[in-house]
């Protein structure tokens, strides 16, 4: 496929359930942009600019990858990169009435955006960043879960 994609989302920080979406769209786009929102209706525990590091250290593999942060609405910035399409996760059916309005609302603010969703392995499908933080705070191992860069960055934070 020709065109390109654009992976909105929070990632406070990215992980493997992430990045495994990211490997799909990869296989289907000719290029992915992972694009880190500065506004979201979240508490954020990096800034946005440790988020967009994070997620290019953990997409280094990809080279049709990258990372960028961006201000304002994410179809907005879809438009800016010349891209019709925004990629979501769907990990589980506690994810549809979010994902249902989110897509919704960005079809009536702008009619050429098409959001597509991907499902993560089933490894990832109970995993978010805010497990991941509650189970470092434990001191719980989280090495399947995450890049190490991610989790030292998370340790170096809430430990
Ligand atoms: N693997 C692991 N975790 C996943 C995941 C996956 N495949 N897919 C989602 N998640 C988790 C995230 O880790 C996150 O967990 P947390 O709540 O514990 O932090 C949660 O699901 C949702 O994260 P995310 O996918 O980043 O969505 P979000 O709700 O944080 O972000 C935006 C939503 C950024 C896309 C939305 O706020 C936005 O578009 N903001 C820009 C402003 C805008 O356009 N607003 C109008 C929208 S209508």
């Amino acid at each position: 496929m020709k065109e390109n994609a654009i992976y909105p989302g929070t990632f406070d920080p990215i992980t493997n359930g992430h990045t495994d979406i990211i490997e799909r769209a990869g296989k289907i786009f000719d290029k992915v942009i992972i694009a880190v929102a500065k506004e979201t209706s979240k508490e954020c525990i990096f800034p946005l600019e440790e988020r967009v590091e994070l997620a290019k250290a953990a997409t280094t593999h990809l080279n049709n990858v990258c990372v960028e942060g961006f201000t304002g609405l994410s179809v907005d910035y879809i438009k800016s990169k010349n891209s019709s399409i925004m990629i979501r996760g769907l990990r589980a059916v506690s994810d549809f009435e979010f994902e249902l309005q989110l897509s919704l609302a960005n079809r009536d603010l702008c009619h050429d955006v098409e959001t597509l969703y991907l499902i993560p392995k089933k490894e990832y499908i109970y995993l978010s960043s805010s497990l991941l933080k509650q189970i470092i705070k434990s001191g719980g191992d989280v090495n399947q879960w995450a890049h190490p860069k991610v989790i030292a960055a998370l340790k170096n934070q809430l430990r």
